[in-house]
């Protein structure tokens, strides 16, 4: 019997998960830590280290219960060690190598950008995993991430990046200003599907013909839109709060919310486009927090079929930080006999994915 426990807590969720044979999952649990951040802004390390700490003994009890499994059937266990906050990779990774050491089972120190990535291969419906190929593209856009890789074999290549902010990141602010709380991004997608994208923006290219990213001029244009519009940018703590739901926002600023996502999905259209035409895939998969936007989701399936390239999408739930993707990530590499630093590895805020064997 295979029960792989894994453990996520890099950012600002907690989360704990078992999976079964063939990466079924038997159990999934994910504490959010919205609220305790909410007032700030933005996430505080400090109080994220402490949830984790509080919130991980009660979410390991649960999927335990709700698998029907007690600690001595976890055959693996598996934690972020990076990259992400020290201080909360350390609460997930110290509690994960300890009950490795203490249940005398492997450990596996996943990296948390692996995991997005892997997570569309994942089967919500309680189906086995679907096999990692030897050969596909991932996308992964979160609120720390914009990254596109190529993983092929033992050797993990990275084809681009952003340069500045990450895409997440983008309707994160964005969505600040526009007084719609943080984090914004599923605010901002709701109230960009109530407006009409009719102004474009335009999509950022660099001289050197690289396929980077760049979502921090989209963040200063929609800034200046703002003003013009007299809905003036927000900066500062009390302004950082809430101020409007979406159904207050006005039909102006739907139209504006609904050319910033164009933006977003465009300049990831474009560079995948870039990417396929100088060294193409047959498989793409998109994960990461911005992967749960719907015009993401609509508009990266339609690029696929034209193109002849099967794009698989993180199911929905799987979007943001969890544990199931983390449990599957450790499997993968235990039973690709790739387990890496096992119970030395330290937890890195920093941790190039293109670094790992
Ligand atoms: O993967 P994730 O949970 O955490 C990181 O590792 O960063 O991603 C969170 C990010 C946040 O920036 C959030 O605003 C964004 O994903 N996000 C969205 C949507 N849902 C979450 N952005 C755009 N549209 C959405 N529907
Ligand atoms: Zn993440």
């Amino acid at each position: 019997m295979t029960a792989v426990l894994g453990l996520e807590t890099s950012c600002d969720e907690t989360s704990v998960a078992l999976l079964g044979e063939g990466g079924r999952v038997l159990a999934s649990a994910v504490a959010s830590q919205f609220e305790a951040h909410g007032r700030f802004g933005g996430v505080v390390p400090e109080i994220a280290a402490r949830a984790h700490l509080a919130n991980l003994p009660p979410l390991l009890d649960a999927v335990l219960d709700e698998a029907r499994l007690s600690l001595a059937d976890v055959t693996l266990v598996a934690a972020t060690a990076g990259p992400g906050l020290v201080g909360a990779l350390l609460v997930g990774l110290s509690e994960g190598k300890g009950l490795a050491m203490g249940l005398g089972v492997p450990f596996v120190a996943a990296h948390h950008i692996e995991a997005h990535a892997l997570s569309p291969f994942l089967d919500l419906s309680g189906g086995p995993a679907r096999p990692v190929p030897d050969d596909f593209a991932a996308l992964v856009v979160s609120g720390g991430h914009t990254h596109l890789y190529r993983f092929s074999g033992r050797r993990i290549a990275l084809l681009a990046r952003t340069r500045d902010d990450a895409a997440g990141e983008a309707f994160d602010k964005v969505a600040k200003m526009a007084g719609l709380g943080y984090p914004g991004g599923p605010a901002l997608d709701a109230l960009a599907a109530r407006g009409r994208a009719a102004a474009p923006f335009a999509v950022p290219r660099f001289s050197d013909r690289s396929f980077d990213f760049s979502f921090s001029g989209l963040k200063t244009a929609v800034k200046e839109r703002l003003k013009a519009l007299g809905v003036a940018p927000q900066t500062g703590l009390p302004e950082a709060l809430k101020t409007r739901t979406v159904d207050e926002a006005p039909a102006a600023l739907a139209d504006l919310a609904a050319d910033f996502r164009e933006a977003v999905v465009a300049q990831l259209e474009d560079r995948l486009t870039r990417v396929l035409g100088e060294s193409p895939f047959r498989l793409l998969t998109v994960s990461g927090g911005v992967a749960a936007n719907s015009l993401l989701r609509e508009r990266l399936a339609a690029w696929g079929k034209v193109r002849g390239v099967e794009v698989l999408l993180a199911p929905r739930a799987l979007t943001g930080d969890n544990a199931v993707m983390v449990a599957f990530a450790g499997l993968v590499r235990f039973l690709f006999h790739r387990p890496g630093e096992g119970l030395s590895a330290p937890a890195r805020s920093r941790w190039p994915l293109e670094s790992l064997e």
